[in-house]
């Protein structure tokens, strides 16, 4: 049912800092800083040849990853995301099979239907599916 790996997000405590240390540092493409408000973060896109990796930053006070950054004030992983073909089946696939998600689907950062899973039933792991 999952296809590729779309990307890693990582919650950052400094969006600009942590832009230069991939860029700079590693050497990356790393993208212009966009405002999501609707999410509530900021997001830098790295793109690597096979994936992304997506740093967040909260953005307002309502922003729900605020709490994690509080958590990890360095930082840290917070979800994986993998590609599904069609959101409303893989929905109903783990439904049947008891996972539990977050919310319903929903339109995603990248505009794109989506929908989170829940850690505990996912080996400790936020995942995010992303219809493409
Ligand atoms: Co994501």
């Amino acid at each position: 049912m999952i296809g590729k790996l779309n990307h890693i997000a990582i919650v950052v405590p400094d969006l600009t800092a942590a832009a230069a240390l991939y860029r700079d540092t590693l050497g990356a493409q790393v993208s212009n800083p966009r405002d999501v408000p609707e999410h509530g973060v900021t997001t830098v896109f790295v793109e690597l040849p096979n994936t992304k990796i997506e740093l967040l930053h909260p953005l307002g006070d309502q922003s729900p990853i605020a709490k994690f950054l509080a958590k990890n004030p360095a930082g840290g992983m917070h979800h994986l995301c993998y590609e599904v073909e069609d959101i409303k089946a893989a929905a109903a696939r783990l439904t049947a099979s008891g996972a539990r998600s977050l919310g319903d689907i929903k339109t995603g950062a990248h505009g794109k239907p989506v929908l989170f899973l829940h850690p505990k039933d996912f080996c400790g792991t936020l995942i995010e599916l992303e219809e493409v």
